[in-house]
């Protein structure tokens, strides 16, 4: 039994109760126990009541493994242990490492090492520092093989988008935030980055920066497509959340990219004309779909808006991106085309109050918080901050409603145009 005031005791029953129900579910579904060996399947999907189990179990051993650590080990290890899971990490993308070991069996080091032009002994060293934390392993002396989380950057072109976006952008912009706050302590230019101090100085920002680089381009936008494929951030959410009040007339999706969403409206709501609005760079890949009534027009939001009188303009997934002053430009660019009573729908990321997430969901959030500090000088808002860029664009905008759906990361924030 755990002590009323042993929290590491508690945690430790919390592992081993969630561990056997995940274990249990997985002999009875015929699964193999959980391991990230070469042939552990890489995708189970669990009924929720054992997925349950399974963000219990990271939660209490991400909190028992840093109570055990302690306070000083604590500070002195994670900083060395990133830097060489990012450094290994990018070596293993740079070199195409997960394409080179084949999918099943092993290849010597010798032979590594004659493909990427990289001495033996150096690969050995660098591939071995990756090794405990679950890239790779040594099948036999001197043999290296494919271990799940390896092999599954070679088996996922979006996983391999993923893993490069980690290594060449969000590692040289987390790098580039102290200096760029140096120079820009406000942090509201989206030019002054960390991550366009590192790799993009001279570009007004990422957006713009990625219309010059088409392969960075195309990366950025699989890596989002990733993220869309999670259950979380599916289209049904917002149109499970959408206003009864317009489910007929014109739409403007602005940033909405090549449609996906856009498509899934006009399928839910055959009522709706949609235009979809964005960069031209990023409308190259979009098709229109027939019987849909979903078109496509290159319009930079910062320029007024030239579509007069829609019934609703959105923004889906976009202004977490933007600095406040740029979310304020942003909206006064749509005042001259809106009628009274016109809806304006931004659907995104609400930071939850700060201490009512589990300790996972926290690292995730800032994780993902922190990212847009350092692509974008922007934040993931809270609500209050929601509604104070809004109502601060123009006194005009009257947020008419907040609606958080279950199971969404992204919530709907309802605003009318009250002249
Ligand atoms: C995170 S993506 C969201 C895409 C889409 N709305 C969705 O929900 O999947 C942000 C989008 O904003 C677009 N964007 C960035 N700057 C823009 C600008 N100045 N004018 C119009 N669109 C822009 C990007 O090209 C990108 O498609």
């Amino acid at each position: 039994m755990a002590s009323e005031n042993s929290r590491s005791a508690s945690l430790a029953e919390i592992i081993s109760d969630s561990t056997t129900k995940i274990e249990a579910y997985r002999k009875e579904e015929g699964l193999p126990p959980l391991s990230l060996g070469p042939d552990a399947p890489l995708d189970v999907k669990y009924p929720p009541n054992i997925e349950q189990c399974r963000r219990a179990l990271i939660d209490a051993s991400l909190e028992l493994g840093d109570l055990a650590t302690g306070p000083v080990e604590l500070r002195l290890v994670p900083g060395w242990a990133v830097m060489t899971m990012f450094a290994v990490t990018q070596f293993i993308f740079d070199f195409d490492i997960a394409h080179r070991v084949p999918l099943t069996g092993d290849v010597s080091y010798e032979d590594l090492s004659k493909t990427i032009n990289v001495g033996a002994s150096v690969l050995r060293q660098v591939l071995r520092a990756g090794m405990p934390y679950h890239m790779f392993y040594e099948s036999r002396p001197g043999y290296v093989a494919h271990t799940a989380t390896t092999k599954i950057m070679a088996r996922e072109p979006l996983i391999k988008d993923w893993t490069g976006l980690s290594t060449d952008v969000l590692f040289p912009g987390g790098a580039g935030l102290t200096e760029a706050l140096r120079r820009e302590p406000a942090a509201n230019d989206p030019a002054k980055t960390g991550f366009m101090l590192a790799k993009g100085e001279g570009e007004s920002g990422m957006y713009m920066y990625l219309e010059k680089h088409p392969e960075q381009a195309r990366r950025f936008a699989g890596v989002m497509g990733a993220f869309q494929q999670d259950e979380a951030y599916a289209p049904r959410h917002l149109i499970d959340s959408w206003p009864n009040d317009v489910q007929n007339g014109k739409l403007i999706d602005l940033g909405g990219s090549t449609g996906t969403v856009a498509f899934a409206l006009a399928q839910a709501f055959p009522g709706l004309e949609i235009v979809v609005q964005d960069l031209p760079g990023a409308l190259e890949a979009a098709k229109v779909q027939e019987g849909k009534n979903v078109s496509f027009m290159p319009h930079d939001f910062f320029n007024e808006q030239p579509i007069k009188d829609a019934d609703v303009y959105m923004f889906r997934w976009v202004l977490h991106n933007w600095p406040d002053a740029h979310v304020q430009r942003i909206l006064r660019a749509l005042i001259p085309s809106l009628k009274p009573g016109a809806k304006v729908i931004i659907f995104d990321e609400i930071m939850p109050p700060a201490g009512t997430m589990t300790l996972s969901v926290e690292r995730n959030q800032r994780n993902i918080d922190f990212g847009m500090l350092i692509l974008f000088n922007s934040k993931i808002r809270d609500v209050e901050e929601w509604k104070e860029v809004i109502t601060q664009s123009d006194q005009r905008f009257k947020v008419t409603g907040v609606r958080c759906p279950e199971d969404s990361r992204l919530s709907l924030i309802e605003i009318e145009w009250q002249p």
